[in-house]
């Protein structure tokens, strides 16, 4: 047996159950850990599920990913149809309405928001949970900063026009991997000014990834290689947390879940919550229009007569390319992971619907300790698989779904990749998108922008080359949640950059009113 030696320290039912599962290699380098070591290994396989992990491996490779599936999908999919669309933009005259009805709930305190901050990170490539990023905006705030003050000024502006007081919970999912430090993180900044019992975290769990052949992979001698099981696993780790327990003790009706990357995200957005309940939807999705087929993003539709997203890895250019009679992406409702689900439908889902949840299967380059010779090897090529559940495939079990459009500008910019890596969604982009938006708020606002002789700069300033900065313009979510509230302070008034207006006022090179 591969565990010679290990017999009297590692308990026999462990050692039995691993070789019953086919993973006692685990086990190889038992003789040569130290106490310590054989102590941690233990603790994490008595944790793991081998039966369970066997299972979802068989299930994952024979629902197959790769291509072939992938063809066959591409076949069963329909774009969403009309009736269960609204749109920011093309039913402007509803949204005054739907925005009221968010507020009301939010004033009642029925809404909260859950935050899926459970990745790695790995494109972005920094030691730290995303959500702890500064991207260089003048004020230096983090997303998780930003975050924090969308949802104080919410509470504010329910508060101003319901005359209650109200709160909305933030719960937190992160993981093995981000647990502390978001934490740390949180009490060091005194969790930004909202009350820290209206701040939830909670773990999600881990999986361990697998060879080719479904074997555990190690990353130590004595060291399972795990990941987090996928924003999906948000729903497993719901359970074993009592977290709908505590979202019905606190009375909340209506969940807004996102992702930690979008520096954009409209946190509770009244608008899209009320769109939801006027539609009676137990589940929606918040999407923008996707106008390049290779864009990296998921597409809201339906697959066999129910609704789900279909990722960017897992549809084919042919299909991402179709257009249809408008000459618009046929698959065209992007998915900027925002959304929405009653806690009644999440109840369901916990107890009932999860456990039929499968896994996506990603081929990965897996750094790994050879079983035979004991070296660790950085392959080259993928040598294995992660397995994760996607938090949007519960959307199959609803029995009301709603797509909610939005403008991109408003709501979406994505921090993926380092600068360093590529032009496209990383710090700088996101930086520019937020300040391009708090530009066109001062300007819709009646205030004007002026360079340093004195010069109105046109709203729509001529950039000489892709290096050129767009105006500097930033705007503390306290001050403004959506653009609203900013004609008293910039009407009719000249600006020099950079601008920020927050709590404690204008700043920076400010000409006197006209
Ligand atoms: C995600 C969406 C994709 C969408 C895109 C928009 C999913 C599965 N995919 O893709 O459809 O078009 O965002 O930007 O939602 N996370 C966890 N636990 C995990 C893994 C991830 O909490 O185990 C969190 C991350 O912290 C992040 C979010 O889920 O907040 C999205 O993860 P990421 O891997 O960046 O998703 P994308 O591939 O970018």
């Amino acid at each position: 047996m591969e565990a010679a030696g290990a017999e009297g320290d590692v308990a026999t039912e462990l050692r039995q159950r691993l070789a019953a599962g086919g993973q006692d290699h685990v086990l190889r380098f038992w003789p040569e850990l130290d106490g310590a070591a054989r102590r941690a290994l233990a603790a994490e396989l008595c944790r793991m599920d081998v039966a369970e992990i066997n299972r979802f491996f068989r299930r994952a490779r024979g629902d197959g990913g790769g291509a072939a599936a992938a063809a066959g999908l591409d076949a069963r999919m329909e774009p969403v149809p009309r009736d269960v669309l609204g749109s920011a933009s093309r039913d402007r005259g509803l949204v005054p309405r739907w925005e009221s009805r968010g507020l009301a709930e939010i004033a009642a305190s029925r809404v909260a928001v859950l935050l899926l901050a459970g990745g790695q990170g790995t494109r972005l490539g920094v030691p730290y949970p995303k959500g702890m990023c500064d991207v260089g905006l003048p004020s230096r705030k983090t997303l998780f900063h930003l975050q924090a003050q969308r949802l104080r000024r919410l509470q504010q502006m329910a508060e101003e026009q319901h005359g209650t007081p109200c709160h909305i919970p933030w719960y937190i999912m992160t993981s093995g991997r981000t647990m502390e430090s978001t934490k740390e993180f949180f009490q060091k900044h005194r969790y930004f000014g909202l009350k820290k019992e209206n701040v939830i975290f909670f773990q999600q769990g881990m999986l361990p990834a697998l060879g080719f052949d479904g074997k555990i992979l190690l990353e130590e001698k004595g060291k399972i290689a795990m990941a987090p099981d996928g924003n999906g696993g948000l729903y497993r780790a719901l359970g074993s947390h009592g977290i709908v327990e505590d979202m019905e003790r606190r009375g909340v009706h209506s969940v807004h879940v996102y992702c930690v990357d979008n520096i954009l995200v409209k946190v509770a957005d009244p608008r899209f919550i009320g769109f939801c309940l006027e539609k009676g939807a137990d589940c929606g999705a918040k999407v923008v229009e996707k106008t390049n087929p290779t864009e990296p993003v998921g597409v809201v539709c339906r697959v066999d007569g129910v609704y789900q997203v279909v990722e960017y890895s897992e549809i084919s250019l042919g299909t991402a390319q179709r257009r249809g009679p408008d000459g618009r992406l046929l698959f065209n409702a992007g998915n900027i992971a925002n959304h929405y689900f009653t806690t009644a439908f999440l109840k369901d889902v916990v107890n009932t619907y999860e456990p039929q949840l499968q896994h996506h299967v990603a081929e990965k380059k897996i750094p790994h300790v050879d079983i035979t010779t004991g070296q660790l090897v950085q392959p080259e090529k993928p040598n294995g698989i992660k397995m994760e559940k996607f938090v949007f495939d519960i959307f199959q079990f609803s029995k009301r779904f709603v797509v909610y459009e939005v403008l991109r500008e408003d709501e979406f910019s994505p921090l993926k990749n380092a600068d360093s890596q590529n032009g496209k969604d990383n710090p700088t982009t996101a930086r520019h998108a937020l300040m391009s938006l708090h530009h066109c708020w001062v300007l819709n606002a009646g205030g004007h922008f002026v360079d340093e002789n004195g010069t109105r700069i046109p709203a729509i300033p001529r950039l000489k080359d892709a290096n050129d900065l767009p105006i500097q313009c930033e705007i503390s979510p306290l001050v403004s949640y959506g653009g609203e509230g900013l004609e008293q302070l910039v009407k009719d008034r000249e600006f020099r950059t950079p601008l920020i207006i927050d709590e404690d006022g204008i700043h920076e090179l400010v000409k006197n009113g006209l």
